[in-house]
């Protein structure tokens, strides 16, 4: 990779979450030494950008680019080390600008929390990026940095081997605001999107690995809507791709290092019982016109009225949410020698672990999207396999990525841990 090249480039900088991500980059460039140029497919939108966040720093480059016109990809990928892209929904726009990166061996990260694209990245450029020893890390967003990174910081707090973990993401605004608009509609497309094709990851899961896993005991049940322990408030079983994301990087790791895989649930837990029935009627609306192409134009079209006002195509009226990710993990003390060895007594050990920040989510995403793309950058001698499309838990897993979060006030914790 040229010396010449910029640190890191981000794409589509003209978005709600690319100006976040420029907001936070100006910091941690700083903080780094590093230099970033930005880029996007309007010239006077970009030049806006610099002149809101970075008119005291002395040469940020703008560069022109669109999905649309390889050439001006190109010309983009080729400026930087690393490019850091914000244009989804990814399976629109994602898939042109990692085939440019692996050409001009460019690494990338992106916010994507769509599984679909994932997978499919995953099987078409593996070997390429490796052949190009370049990472493609996707879902360095709030979709699936704390999920990711608090798993492993679970399994490496717990002292002894982990069966099951329970994975518990709550939200809430701050006490002064009423409930409004707090997702951009950007965000409400990938949603309709990923419902829309929801019955093709069955088969493409299967082609991603056409061989089982063992199957491990006791079976971790999914638990209908129900009040936790571990989380303030009511909880519901939610189709994020964090339980997905998650699974793909234990089977990563039992693959790699034969660590025995933490079998995982995902849940929504929201503080009143009225706000998780509000949020089942809107999963249930989405998930059936999501269906045909008819009911996906009604979503597409209204989004404020099928999202009983909660996503806003007007960035400037969302109201700030706050997110914590609570870890339920359980298991035996004694760590058996082989990840398939089976214990014969029950699971004797509790671990209850914490992931929080005082950040709102898009300034969450934004600052695990840039410590992301910092630590491929410095970290690369830690990151598994030389290059490759690698989940976020699989790439960071063995870096400092959960100290540099720890440093921008990401909280990691362990609440308990009990034995019998
Ligand atoms: N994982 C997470 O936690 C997380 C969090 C937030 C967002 N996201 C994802 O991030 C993505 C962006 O969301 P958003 O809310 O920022 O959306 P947005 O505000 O609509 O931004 C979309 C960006 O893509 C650019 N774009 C669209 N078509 C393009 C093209 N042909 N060539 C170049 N640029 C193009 C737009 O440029 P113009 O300004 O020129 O139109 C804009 O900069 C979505 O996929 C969303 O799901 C993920």
């Amino acid at each position: 990779m040229a010396n010449d090249r910029l640190d890191m480039v981000i794409f589509a900088a003209t978005g709600h979450t690319g100006k976040y991500v420029v907001k936070n980059a100006i910091h941690v460039c700083k903080d780094q030494k590093m230099k970033f140029g930005i880029a996007g497919r309007r010239k006077e939108a970009l030049d806006a950008i610099v002149k809101e966040f970075a008119s005291d720093i002395a040469d940020v480059p703008v560069i022109l680019a669109d999905v649309k016109n390889e050439k001006s990809l190109k010309k983009m990928t080729e400026r930087a080390k690393i490019l850091v892209n914000c244009c989804g929904p990814y399976r629109f726009y994602g898939e042109p600008v990692i085939k440019t990166c692996i050409a001009t061996r460019t690494h990338y990260v992106d916010v994507a929390f769509e599984e679909q694209f994932m997978i499919e990245m995953e099987l078409k450029y593996n070997e390429a990026a490796k052949e190009a020893g370049i990472y493609i890390v996707s879902a360095c967003g709030l979709d699936c940095i704390p999920s990711e990174l608090g798993v492993i910081f679970t399994q490496q707090k717990f002292e002894g081997e982990m069966n099951a973990i329970e994975i518990y993401m709550s939200m809430w605004l701050s006490p002064t605001e009423k409930i409004g608009p707090i997702c951009n509609y950007g965000t409400w497309q990938t949603f309709v999107h990923n419902l829309a094709h929801i019955k093709e990851l069955l088969a493409l899961r299967k082609k991603l690995y056409p061989i089982k896993l063992p199957e491990f005991v006791p079976k971790l049940k999914s638990r209908l809507l129900h009040r936790s322990d571990v989380s303030e408030g009511w909880s519901l079983p939610f189709p994020s791709i964090d339980r997905s994301v998650v699974l793909r990087t234990q089977r990563f790791l039992y693959e790699k290092y034969k660590e025995r895989p933490a079998q995982v649930q995902f849940y929504v837990t929201l503080k009143y019982f009225f706000e998780i029935l509000i949020l089942a009627i809107i999963g249930m609306f989405m998930f059936v016109l999501s269906c045909t192409a008819c009911g996906r134009n009604l979503l597409l079209k209204y989004p404020t009225l099928f999202s009983f006002g909660i996503i806003s195509s007007n960035p400037e009226l969302l109201k700030p949410t706050y997110f914590s990710v609570t870890f339920n993990a359980s298991g035996w003390t004694e760590k058996l020698a082989g990840p398939i060895d089976k214990h014969r007594d029950p699971p004797n050990k509790k671990v209850v672990t914490r992931m929080s920040s005082d950040s709102p989510g898009y300034e969450l995403t934004s600052i695990a999207m840039i410590l992301s793309a910092v630590t491929i950058l410095n970290e690369t001698d830690k990151i598994p396999d030389n290059g490759g499309v690698l989940t976020p838990g699989a790439a960071f897993g063995k870096t400092s990525l959960i100290e540099k979060l720890i440093k921008h006030n990401i909280k990691f914790e362990v609440i308990s841990s009990t034995e019998k």
